[in-house]
């Protein structure tokens, strides 16, 4: 695959702080290619990285159990910026001491910093984000302190002949008012990286290296109209055009109007070899009757699996399987090796064993913001581009009780006026999530002169930033007001339309 060898790249060591990715993300961000891997990786695994940052971690380094890496990493000569915890275990392990902070710093801490450093080139004094309990107590030998705060007068170290650093802040994260500069100022001005990892070269780099892997062999792809598995099927259809032949099995609880989008953009616009499966019959006829959530998951993720196999036993000898598979994937599976087939991620999973040569995985090293800037680059339409998150299951999960078609097509209009109205407010790209729920509530109105008995939309509209926790969105009365109306007006039997106010816990995002 295209990537990391033909670039410079910096190594995030995993110390279990939350932050491991954002850190990965603000160093992609700043074209420096990154990679995480876990504390322990041993020091001659790194040396071909240009330089090493440790994250932060929730333990004390003198626990019993505390994740150290190996001394002999600080041999190896690189560059080490130690963020948090990451700044306690260099202190630690290179002789310095560690110890109880006084009072605990959380939050937005006003600091000083000692201009000279070449990590705080171009930093005035300003906030930053703490986090901890513990600080360096005292420094290591050939080190002195380069920031302060009133609670921490080690609020940085560092070593410059050796170029080792370390923060008792976040820079990673946003409240860090010049985190990205300190970021900056270590990739560039200490580590020596010179920028190279740019969207637009990783497209042509990765149609390259898939069109030499590949060769003349032919490829299958199951194509959901996700982001992921579009932009993957474009970089494989670039390399090897009609040699790609896509899958896309519309189950019938796809959102109004996606699955001719998908079919319009993919075989119209680039010409694509793509199959459209119409299988909303077979799906309903399979959840008739089903009203237990798990049950619906686990017909509708098998039942793909069928039609999937049988149409590709139609397509005659396939030699890879494209998938979409990126980089959080492969940093949650943690070996960074196996074919991450979540059934949460991809519809129901698919069969690994349906006799091809590999796997074809063009975007594994990428995150999602990174994705999308490909499936820019490589003319995707936004629509697609910037779909937000959709369960496989589809619709079925938002459909409380029994799914039927005429249920399922109420709830898809509901849905499409609120996707509508949310983006005449401009606020389409600001929400992670916003959607409609058909409850299987029914309720009393009064329409006309008469009674009117009808089924309740619940409207939902998250943000989140890791899909574990969730915040509801405070959306505009006026908004909310807006769709109600004409929910209620357009859209036959529905009577009443509530907004859910639930956080994530403890609700989860889906209502199934
Ligand atoms: P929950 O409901 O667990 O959802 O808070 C978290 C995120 O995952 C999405 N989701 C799914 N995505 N297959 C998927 O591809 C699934 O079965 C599935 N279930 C939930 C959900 O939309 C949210 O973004």
């Amino acid at each position: 695959m295209p990537t990391p060898q033909n670039h410079q790249a910096v190594v995030v060591l995993d110390f279990g702080g939350q932050y491991a990715q954002l850190i990965a993300r603000r160093v992609r961000d700043l074209k420096v290619y990154c990679e995480i891997k876990p504390y322990h990786t041993p020091p001659q695994e790194l040396a071909r990285y240009q330089g090493v940052i440790f994250t932060g971690g929730p333990g004390s380094v003198y626990a019993p159990d505390a994740p150290l890496c190996s001394p002999e990493l600080f041999q190896l000569g690189l560059p080490v910026l130690g963020i948090c915890y990451g700044a306690q275990v260099m202190a630690h392990l290179l002789g310095g001491k560690v110890q109880s902070a006084g009072a605990p710093e959380f939050g937005k801490t006003g600091t000083s910093f000692v201009s000279s450093s070449p990590l705080f080139s171009q930093v005035p004094d300003s906030v930053t984000w703490m986090s901890h309990n513990d600080a360096v107590g005292q420094l290591p030998e050939g080190f002195s302190a380069c920031a302060s705060s009133a609670g921490c007068p080690v609020a940085a170290m560092e070593n410059r002949e050796k170029k080792l650093y370390a923060v008792q802040f976040h820079p990673e994260v946003a409240h860090t008012e010049y985190g990205n500069q300190m970021l900056k100022n270590f990739l560039y001005d200490v580590c020596g990286c010179a920028g190279d990892w740019e969207m637009g070269s990783f497209a042509q780099e990765a149609v390259e290296a898939l069109r030499e892997r590949i060769g003349g062999k032919k490829v299958l792809c199951a194509l959901s109209g996700g982001v992921d598995s579009s932009v993957a099927a474009m970089l494989v259809h670039r390399a090897i055009g009609k040699n790609l032949t896509c899958i896309f099995v519309d189950h019938g609880l796809l959102r109004k109007g996606e699955g001719g989008l998908v079919e319009r953009v993919f075989r119209q616009e680039f010409d694509m070899n793509i199959i459209r499966v119409n299988a909303a019959e077979r799906f309903l006829g399979k959840l008739a009757g089903v009203t237990e959530p798990e049950r619906k998951r686990k017909i509708i993720g098998e039942e793909f699996i069928r039609v999937f196999e049988e149409e590709s036993s139609k397509l005659g000898k396939m030699d890879f399987l494209c998938q979409g598979t990126i980089y959080p994937d492969v940093v949650e599976s943690g070996t960074g090796q196996a074919a991450v087939i979540k059934s949460h991620h991809n519809v129901g999973g698919l069969p690994e064993d349906i006799g091809f040569e590999g796997l074809v995985e063009p975007l594994r090293d990428l995150f999602k913001d990174e994705v999308r800037r490909v499936g820019i680059e490589l003319g995707i339409p936004e629509a697609l581009v910037w779909r937000q998150p959709f369960p496989g299951p589809g619709l079925a999960v938002r459909i409380i009780g029994e799914v039927t078609q005429e249920r399922a097509a109420t709830l898809q209009e509901a849905d499409a006026i609120f996707r509508e109205e949310v983006a005449k407010c401009g606020l389409d790209r600001e929400i992670g999530q916003y959607f409609a729920v058909l409850t299987g509530v029914k309720s009393v109105g009064v329409m006309g002169d008469g009674r009117s008995y009808g089924e309740t939309i619940a409207l939902r509209a998250v943000n989140t930033s890791d899909f574990m926790t969730a915040d509801w969105v405070h959306l505009p009365y006026e908004l909310l007001g807006t769709v109600s109306n004409r929910i209620v007006n357009e859209v036959s039997g529905v009577t009443r339309v509530v907004y859910d106010i639930t956080s994530k816990p403890p609700a989860t995002i889906e209502w199934e």
